[in-house]
């Protein structure tokens, strides 16, 4: 056992841990505990001396703000609708999605003079699109499965995170514009760096080989079909 702090890395639960669990296990940091973790939280790896813990991604960013968590793994959405204090050093390019704009299929969001009504998990986000499209808008925040307030009636459309299309296709929705792209991003806590400087560098290195030696995967399998 070090007697050295662990470094202590926050990664999102749900949708990117897999991949995330995956992507340290791929770079010699064994995370197979996290993969049959039952209710703990936290998980050691002793030969790194690192601490894992798995938390919802604005608590992420909430930690890795307050420096109790030297780095974190977590959605650009994420980081795009809190405004936190931290340094975005990697695109781990995976988890990739959209941000868009959405609504009943075939309807023109555009048409009409009245004030729309947009639901969402990521008011700011939706707020500052809307802010640079110059469009006077009224926001309602849902905390999930956004796609049944237009259904319902309680909205015009929706600003959300789209992947495969299946969510909107299959609730009669349809994207009207895309905002932006979104993937996995590794960020850092401010004073972490300087204090931390050669572990941290030496994970974000790795990882950084990590995603290039995926994307050429993904490019020669690309060609191949
Ligand atoms: C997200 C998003 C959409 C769905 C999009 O929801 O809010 O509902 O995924 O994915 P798709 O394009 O592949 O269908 P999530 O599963 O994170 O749960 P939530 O609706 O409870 O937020």
């Amino acid at each position: 056992m070090s007697i050295r702090k662990p470094l202590k890395i926050a990664l999102t639960k749900g949708r990117i841990e897999k991949t995330a669990v995956d992507m340290f296990n791929s770079i010699g940091i064994d995370c197979t505990e996290i993969e049959n973790k039952g209710r703990k939280l936290i998980f050691h790896n002793d030969e790194f001396n690192i601490d894992f813990v798995l938390v919802k991604a604005p608590d992420v960013l909430t930690y890795v703000e307050h420096g109790v968590v030297d780095i974190g793994i977590v959605g650009k959405d994420t980081l795009m609708e809190f405004d936190k204090n931290f340094y975005e050093l990697l695109d781990l390019k995976f988890g990739k999605c959209k941000f868009s704009l959405a609504g009943p299929k075939g309807k023109n969001f555009y048409e009409g003079y009245n004030r729309k009504k947009i639901a969402t998990k990521y008011p700011n986000v939706a707020r500052s699109y809307f802010k640079k499209m110059g469009f006077d808008i009224e926001i309602i925040k849902i905390e999930g499965s956004v796609e049944m307030a237009p259904m319902l009636g309680l909205s015009d459309a929706i600003v959300d995170i789209v992947e495969t299309g299946t969510t909107l296709r299959e609730n009669g929705l349809e994207v009207y514009n895309d905002i932006c792209s979104i993937s996995t991003r590794l960020i850092v806590n401010m004073a972490s760096l300087k204090m931390k400087k050669n572990e941290i560098e030496d994970i974000v290195d790795r990882l950084k080989e990590e995603v290039d030696r995926r994307e050429q995967i993904k490019k020669l399998k690309e060609a191949e079909n």
